[in-house]
């Protein structure tokens, strides 16, 4: 709601979401009346997701799958950090519980958190957790340094998601499962949000002797 000058109204409830999720069961339920009833003793989802919170990048919708298809977990520039019991404890569940055989690393161009953690600007507590970002940056400074700014964003992006599919790999969880011959694949990829495509960066990963060959640079 616009007040005269153009300020945001704070809406006094939640109204317009109930009554859009009565409507969205109701068309769902339409199509298959057991939905519910058949989604709420299990799930059995075949894909982790590990995304971007940009409200933008809505994991199920861009892949077109229902609720209990995709296991997801979201947070500001899609980063898997070493030490981070959220992602590690999610990444976990999926392989260990869910079985889950394919973990999806998306990325998306022009995502707000790379952008900022190319600037020197202030962003405060946030620039705590973009220090990984920066460490990419960094180390990949002599090809970031050539390209125009948006460019330069965009390219981050995807090296961004190739730095996070290894470090999936990297967990104690992926490790334990690849020694024990489970069977897991990391993919990584991004989203344009200008034309809603999602693109394969090919850099999927099947196996140990393939993390340690692109990580450490082992024949
Ligand atoms: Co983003």
């Amino acid at each position: 709601m616009q007040s005269a000058n153009g300020v945001l109204l704070a809406l006094k409830n939640l109204d317009h979401l109930f009554q859009n999720n009565k409507a969205w069961a109701a068309s769902i339920k339409e199509k298959d009346p057991d939905f519910f009833s058949n989604l709420s003793k299990q799930q059995n989802p075949e894909y982790l997701w590990i995304g971007c919170s940009d409200s933008r990048v809505a994991a199920n919708q861009i892949v077109n799958l229902l609720p209990g298809e995709m296991f997801v977990h979201r947070n500001i520039a899609n980063l898997v950090v070493h030490s981070d019991l959220n992602c590690l404890s999610v990444i976990q569940y999926a392989v260990e519980v869910l079985k889950i055989e394919h973990i999806i690393v998306c990325g998306h161009y022009g995502c707000g958190g790379i952008r900022a953690s190319l600037k020197e600007e202030d962003h405060g507590l946030i620039d705590n957790w973009l220090g990984h970002v920066k460490d990419i940056a960094r180390l990949n400074e002599p090809e970031l340094s050539q390209l125009p700014e948006e460019q330069r964003v965009d390219r981050l992006c995807e090296l961004n998601v190739k730095v996070q599919v290894l470090n999936v790999c990297a967990t104690q969880t992926i490790q334990s499962a690849w020694k024990n011959g489970t069977s897991v694949a990391v993919y990584g990829v991004i989203y344009n949000i200008e034309d809603g495509i999602l693109r394969d960066l090919k850099a999927q990963i099947n196996s140990n002797e393939q993390f340690k060959k692109i990580r450490y640079g082992q024949p």
